[in-house]
């Protein structure tokens, strides 16, 4: 197979989880903003809600009880994805869908072949028609979390501004270096966000310290604030950036997403070799280039550019 990167015209889509199995502390909040508004900045960026709560879904836009596929007929293999993928109503961010049904595949899967594999699967193809892929995950370290973490590139872990910030951390950073020795070599901790910080209070300095000793420079320096609008704009079923675009809140994610992409860049620019020759561009990050069977290593411009096998828009839904 021929696949033909061009710059700014096909993507390596990164793949990213947002874990944490503790409950409540900002991972759908995190993964529908900061997606949204990676999408505004013109990345194409896909939400994959892997929790049977179906938050992600329904905080962008999707009616949870007119689902009648989602997710669970993808881990299933009772539908492909593209059956399943959906616009959103922010530009480049499309979505697909949970269901209460998806507790049942924690079950279901357990004597299944390649039940660690699932997800994997199903993104392996997504991957090369969008720059980001962002995979919600449920509150615990069931097979739900595991599929996501065999999946991806790279975890993020939202954490909650409270006492016991830290608590079960250990738990979660040994799930991820089991996975990373055994199932997904490349699996790396892309970044660790704060969430519902209140800057009043004494308790929020402290964790803030203690998460940045722990984990150095993967502490976002965008922290964000515990805001009303935050916590309304799921029930009206829109990222903050349609919600209210100017409170607190929003500015905080937008601001996260400048800086991710910021991240991204450099380790995009880390990771040319030094003689500036062409080299493949880590994931969510698009080149100039071709990859062929070793042979063939030619240039491809927009004018010279023939339509790749792969590369077709997707279909709207
Ligand atoms: N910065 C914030 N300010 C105020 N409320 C917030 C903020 N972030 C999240 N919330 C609210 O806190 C609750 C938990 O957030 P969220 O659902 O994002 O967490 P979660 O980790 O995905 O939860 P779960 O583990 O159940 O999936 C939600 O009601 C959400 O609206
Ligand atoms: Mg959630």
């Amino acid at each position: 197979m021929v696949k033909i990167i061009v710059d700014g015209e096909s993507y390596m889509g990164k793949i990213i989880a947002f874990c944490n199995q503790k409950g409540g502390v900002g991972k759908t909040t995190t993964a529908i903003n900061l997606s949204s508004y990676i999408a505004q900045s013109g990345k194409k960026t896909l939400l994959i809600d892997a929790d049977p709560q179906a938050n992600a879904t329904s905080g962008v836009g999707v009616n949870k009880r007119e689902i009648t596929r989602s997710i669970y007929d993808c881990i299933m293999g009772l539908a492909g994805p593209d059956e399943l993928i959906r616009t959103t109503a922010v530009a480049n961010l499309f979505v697909i869908p949970s269901h209460a049904s998806l507790t049942g595949a924690e079950v279901e899967l357990v004597a299944a072949p390649q039940r660690e594999y699932r997800l994997r699967e199903i993104t392996r193809s997504l991957r090369e028609r969008f720059d980001f892929i962002f995979i919600d995950c449920p509150p615990s370290l069931g097979l739900l979390t595991l599929n996501a973490l065999v999946a991806a590139d790279s975890v993020i872990i939202p954490l909650q501004c409270e006492y016991y910030a830290l608590e079960g951390l250990t738990q979660l950073m040994d799930t991820v270096s089991r996975v990373k020795r055994a199932l997904n070599i490349g699996l790396e901790i892309e970044g660790v966000v704060l969430t519902m910080a209140d800057f009043r209070t004494k308790l929020t300095d402290e964790v803030i310290r203690e998460v940045k000793e722990h984990f150095k420079n993967k502490v976002f320096t965008s922290i964000i604030p515990r805001s009303v609008r935050l916590s309304e704009a799921p029930g009206f079923g829109q990222p903050i950036l349609l919600y209210d675009a100017q409170s607190i809140g929003a500015q905080k994610y937008a601001l996260l997403a400048e800086e991710f992409l910021r991240r991204q860049e450099a380790a995009a620019i880390a990771a040319l070799p030094a003689d500036g020759a062409l080299a493949a561009p880590p994931p969510g990050q698009a080149a100039a280039m071709i990859i062929d069977e070793p042979a063939a290593q030619v240039l491809i411009t927009p004018e010279n550019m023939v339509q790749a096998e792969g590369t077709e828009p997707i279909a709207q839904v």
